[in-house]
């Protein structure tokens, strides 16, 4: 019997991974080839997957195919308005199921701008919604979409500091959020923290974090902004139900399906009995002239006016097919990656990388950020652009206090003799660092062509610096070398073109 269901799941894992490998084998701008600084021309590799993710071509084939029948879930009647409604309707569907949350207990709703959108609503809400819980738990670790919204809604939001590991930093210190619980017991209205950075890609413990926070009477808020494209979600149905998520944001850019909304998944519990946040159309079912009747059900009544519906439809594609493979499949796929390219990045003595790189204690992933040492990070980032097409972001990432505490620690494991005011100045002076971040399409042929470059860069750090002036502090040109985007694309060129064609 045990080697039947053995042969069962081998036959999954291999129909999965086959699966796997035709989505991410097609992508959108995947190989994009462009001409860099030696004169030659590279295929793109592209390294800004945290940034944003690339469309994946099974996305563009259901937006190709649905567009023809687009018209706006407010008409009812006719033929294009009932198949997008249908449609529409099956995208919060189509998350719920992503994210392992019960439909009779969840909602899921789009928002626009991303999860900075979601986390503005959510933050509104629960101010009102818990109101006399006048506290955040937050950490240090988070990108600013979970954290100023909530020091703009609630009184106080206390930021607990990270765990250290044996020469950096971690994960969140769950200790230090039981500390700020029992501390500030009876105000905290939630825990809100990020289910992985974007900046380290390291892996918070989110479900005890949520049994924690629910034992002390706190809600669990969880930033998924990263964690959705790269492991399992399990809002509900898990063996304990205190570690049950009560809300969840993420954005479909970062999930295949760049153009697609926020999205905030919550207990429904916790978005009815007040007014909701956004007022308009879609979201009533009586207006008066001296009153209106905001409508019960849910998701309408969190979505007023037109939604972003071409959007949503290509989000519930992407998630559908990842659905298909498994998240699970992908994570266990990511991870792989991730420990060759942090083992790789490790080697290499003129890098260093941020965060704990000890993958048992702190798993990670989607990112790594490092800098090239005694190198400016935007100098790196410029570089690996021009002269090997190698896509990545720097500077601090929207996660100014994580990349400045990073920084602090660095310098000072690296010079013990400086004082705080010293290490201050000079973190201040170097903050910013390079962050190569992976997707499903990702490949070691990718992290090795990023290795082969960094060589080159720390090599040859004399000729690159000479071939380069610095534009501000933060910015640095080719000298010779010039890219024109409207070589390559322009809006009213492409306008143009079309009009001109037959
Ligand atoms: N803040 C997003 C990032 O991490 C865009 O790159």
């Amino acid at each position: 019997m045990q080697r039947v269901t053995d042969a069962a799941k081998m036959t999954r894992q291999s129909a999965s991974a086959a699966l796997l490998e035709k989505i991410a084998s097609r992508v959108i701008g995947l190989d994009l080839e462009m001409p860099v600084a030696t004169g030659k021309s590279a295929r793109r590799v592209y390294l800004d997957s945290t940034a944003s993710t690339l469309r994946l071509e099974v996305v563009q084939h259901v937006l190709d195919r649905y567009q023809p029948y687009y018209a706006n879930t407010h008409s009812t009647v006719h033929f294009g308005a009932r198949l997008s409604t249908r449609e529409y309707d099956w995208a919060h569907e189509m998350v719920l199921r992503f994210v392992q949350a019960d439909r009779a207990r969840y909602s899921a709703f789009f928002v626009g701008s991303g999860t900075t959108g979601g986390m503005n609503r959510v933050a509104r809400t629960l101010s009102r919604q818990l109101e006399g819980r006048d506290v955040v738990i937050t950490s240090i670790m988070e990108h600013h979409s979970n954290d100023l919204p909530h020091r703009k809604h609630f009184r106080e939001v206390v930021h607990v500091p990270l765990e250290t590991g044996e020469t950096s930093m971690g994960c969140v210190d769950i200790r230090a959020i039981e500390r700020a619980l029992k501390e500030h017991e009876g105000r905290v209205a939630y825990v809100a923290i990020t289910g992985v950075s974007n900046v380290t890609g390291i892996i918070n413990p989110v479900y005890d974090i949520a049994e924690l926070a629910h034992r002390h009477g706190a809600l669990i808020v969880v930033d998924a902004a990263q964690m959705i494209a790269h492991m399992p979600v399990c809002m509900s149905g898990n063996a304990d139900p205190a570690r049950d998520l009560d809300v969840l944001v993420f954005s479909g850019h970062k999930i295949y399906a760049p153009g697609s909304p926020g999205v905030v998944v919550a207990r429904n519990e916790l978005l009815l009995g007040q007014e909701p946040e956004e007022v308009g159309g879609g979201m009533v079912d009586e207006v008066h002239i001296d009153r209106y009747v905001p409508t019960a059900k849910l998701p309408d009544r969190e979505e007023a006016g037109t939604p972003n519906i071409t959007g949503a439809i290509g989000l519930a594609a992407g998630l559908h097919a990842l659905d298909r493979v498994g998240m699970d499949i992908v994570f266990h796929e990511e991870c792989e990656l991730m420990g060759y390219a942090l083992d790789h990045l490790a080697r290499l003595p003129d890098i260093a990388i941020y965060g704990e790189t000890d993958l048992e204690r702190y798993p990670r992933a989607g990112a790594i950020s490092f800098n090239v040492r005694g190198m400016h990070h935007a100098l790196t980032a410029a570089i690996l652009n021009d002269y090997y097409n190698i896509a990545v972001r720097n500077e601090c990432f929207c996660a100014h206090p994580y990349v400045r505490e990073m920084i602090s620690h660095a310098l000072a494991e690296a010079d013990d003799a400086l004082s705080n005011e010293e290490l201050e100045a000079l973190a201040e002076l170097q903050r910013g660092m390079v962050r190569a971040s992976f997707g499903i399409y990702t490949t070691k042929a990718d992290v090795d062509m990023l290795i082969v470059a960094l060589k080159d860069v720390a090599a040859n750090r004399a000729y690159y610096e000479s071939q380069y002036e610095a534009c501000g502090s933060d910015s640095f040109q080719h000298k010779t070398f010039r890219f024109e985007p409207d070589q390559f694309f322009s809006i009213e060129g492409a306008v143009g073109e079309w009009l001109a064609g037959k």
